[in-house]
């Protein structure tokens, strides 16, 4: 892939082809540095002896940021700002750094959805738990997600934000899992290419915990096995 492809379109919205892949750095599970019952850095947020593993940690989050900001930024050419859709709740910790690491004005707006499936895994059948404030006509629509797994959320979300006639849709994604997609979404701007190993922290949770660490992880076996 490259970054200078053409743009597709969805729906007859333009959006940008997947491409910078020299901007998404990719992680194996031979880059996390284990844990230890002495450098457990989960201990001090209140997770000692949880954790098997930092994966990516939290300098590594914040450089990274701090290069799709500045890329998103140089793409930007209209007179109106970004709209970012931050997609509750694991988007959360991202949007928030990635709007202050923006070196131009954005707004945000937020969304809720749930996805029908199993706990580990979604189906594709999606339910708008709270949808957007305003108006998206005519604004470039960046949507903002901490993970793509299966990639269905996004897909889904994709159509239902075309059919509401915005000037363009991207999408930033801090993490994706490329060996767990089912749907292929063209994403521009991915931080992170990572294992399919349970990663928690900055935004990713086990049964709503773990959002909370500025880093990410790897869930110990014992926690949910
Ligand atoms: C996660 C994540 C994405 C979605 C990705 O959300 O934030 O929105 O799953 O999975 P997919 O690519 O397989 O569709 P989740 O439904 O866990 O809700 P949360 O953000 O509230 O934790």
């Amino acid at each position: 892939m490259t970054g200078t492809e053409p743009s597709t379109s969805v729906d007859g919205v333009p959006t940008e082809t997947a491409g910078w892949s020299s901007m998404t750095t990719h992680v194996t599970s031979a880059d996390a540095v284990p844990t230890t019952p002495t450098l457990d850095p989960g201990t001090e947020h209140g997770y000692s002896g949880e954790l098997s593993a930092v994966l990516i940690p939290a300098a590594t989050l914040q450089a990274k940021i701090a290069e799709l900001a500045a890329a998103v930024a140089a793409d930007h050419d209209l007179d109106t700002p970004p709209l970012l859709i931050c997609v509750l709740k694991g988007a959360v910790m991202f949007v928030t750094d990635f709007a202050r690491a923006l070196p131009i004005p954005s707004e945000l707006e937020f969304m809720a959805v749930s996805s029908y499936g199993s706990a580990t895994s979604s189906s594709g059948v999606v339910r708008i738990l709270k949808d957007l404030d305003r108006d998206i006509t005519g604004r470039r629509v960046i949507i903002v997600e901490d993970i793509i797994d299966s990639g269905l959320t996004l897909s889904w979300l994709l159509k239902n934000l075309a059919t509401r006639s915005p000037a363009a849709i991207d999408i930033v994604a801090l993490l994706r899992k490329p060996e767990a997609v089912k749907v292929e979404v063209d994403v521009r701007y991915v931080g992170f290419d990572i294992p399919t190993d349970f990663v928690v922290g900055y935004g990713l949770d086990y049964n709503e915990r773990y959002r909370d660490l500025p880093f990410v992880g790897l869930l110990g076996e014992h926690m949910y096995r």
